[in-house]
Parts: C-alpha cells; sequence; structure tokens
C-alpha cells in the first residue's frame, strides 16, 4: 500500500464502542415511546445521522409524530447520549489501537476521522486522542451524512491528499458505500465485515498494520 498516505478512521464503534451507548440511548428512547427496537435495527443506524437514525427507528412506530415530537426525541436522545459518553476515558480505548495510530504516523501516514456524528470532537477530547489526528472530518462540516462520500472526500482535503492517497476504516455498511463511492479503498469490520463492496476485511485495527510493513 505504498501509494496510501492518510488513513480516515470512522469513529463510532471502530476506534471506541460508543456505538454500543447510541444503542442504548436509543433503546431508552424507543422503549419510552412503545416503539419495537433491538439490535437488529440498531445495526442500520451505524454511521447515518442522528435524525435519519430516528427515521429508521419510527418506522416500526404506529403512531404518527409530528416534527417537533420527532425533534423532542433526537434532542432526548442526544442528551441521554452525552450523558453516557461521560464515562468514556483514555483507558475506552484498547492500548493495540492507541499503539496501532502510533506506530501509523511513526510510518509517516495522515491520520483523519471521518464520522457522522456532531459527538466527535466530545469524545476524542474524552478518550484522550484529539491530538492525534491531523484532520477532524464529522457531523458539523457536512450536509449529507454516510452513505454519501462527503464526510470522507472533506477528510481527504482537509489533510491535503486525494481518495486515491487515502484508505477508510469502517464499522458501517452505509460507511463502506461512502468510501467506496468516493473513489477510497476501504477496510471493514466489525458488522461491515461481510460487506462485498469492501476492499479488505480486518478483525481488529490493528490488523491494518500488515499491509503498511
Ligand atoms: C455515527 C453513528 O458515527 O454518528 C450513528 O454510527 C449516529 O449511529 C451518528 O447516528 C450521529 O451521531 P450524533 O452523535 O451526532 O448523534
Ligand atoms: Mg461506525
Amino acid at each position: 500500500m505504498k501509494h496510501i498516505k492518510g488513513i480516515i478512521f470512522d469513529l463510532d464503534g471502530v476506534l471506541v464502542h460508543t456505538d454500543e451507548l447510541h444503542y442504548q440511548a436509543w433503546k431508552q428512547i424507543a422503549d419510552k415511546a412503545g416503539i419495537p427496537f433491538d439490535r437488529e435495527v440498531n445495526h442500520r443506524l451505524r454511521g447515518v445521522s442522528r435524525m435519519e437514525s430516528l427515521a429508521i427507528i419510527l418506522e416500526n412506530d404506529d403512531k404518527n409524530r409530528t416534527d417537533e415530537e420527532k425533534q423532542a426525541m433526537a434532542d432526548e436522545k442526544n442528551k441521554l447520549y452525552r450523558n453516557l459518553l461521560k464515562s468514556l476515558t483514555p483507558l475506552s480505548v484498547e492500548p493495540d489501537i492507541r499503539k496501532s495510530l502510533h506506530a501509523l504516523r511513526e510510518k509517516g501516514i495522515k491520520l483523519a476521522i471521518g464520522s457522522s456524528s456532531k459527538n466527535a470532537r466530545t469524545i476524542l477530547q474524552n478518550i484522550g486522542l484529539s491530538t492525534m489526528f491531523d484532520a477532524v472530518s464529522d457531523g458539523n462540516n457536512i450536509t449529507h451524512s454516510k452513505p454519501h462520500p462527503e464526510v470522507f472526500l472533506l477528510a481527504a482535503q482537509y489533510m491535503g491528499l486525494t481518495p486515491e492517497e487515502c484508505t477508510v476504516v469502517e464499522d458501517a455498511r452505509a460507511g463502506v458505500d461512502a468510501a467506496v463511492d468516493g473513489g477510497f479503498t476501504c477496510f471493514a469490520m466489525g458488522d461491515a465485515a461481510d460487506y462485498g463492496r469492501a476492499t479488505h476485511r480486518i478483525e481488529n485495527v490493528k490488523d491494518i498494520l500488515d499491509y503498511f510493513d
């Protein structure tokens, strides 16, 4: 992978287990509203924005809700989620992941975040990774969330690189679609590991190092 000069990491579910915290917060909202919601439905929320996540959850709702009610549900979920984010510390990042990021930087590879979340910078701060990345592209600088490639195209641009010079690391099918449609190669893990559009499949972030010897 000699031509790769930058790696763009998804955050939730790749570098830290905030995907579980998203699930817990949505589960409380869904239970309170009497809407069936399980981990299967939760997989479809990976990589998509807060309001799009709510729209997926509401597919199983038997009530018609106004836009104001929907906004209130999304706001309440974010409040619960941000409360859960307070439990994150540098220990929430697996040591292997932190070591791998350092090792990639030592090889001269630029690193960026490409996340649909508006809470990405808070998370990076809490887990002590704020200074690890050359660029952060997140839910605050995009108009379309994954599977649209915008978040990754901007991350590459912020690093001064082209999509061909970057690769993406994702745990969401929507994220793999965003990467491939944007002209990036892509490492897929977790829920996206068996997705056919991924360029490479990995079990853990540290497996990326095998491609950069
Ligand atoms: C993505 C998550 O990283 O961020 C999605 O995979 C989530 O599940 C999205 O909906 C938006 O997050 P936030 O923090 O802006 O509500
Ligand atoms: Mg993710």
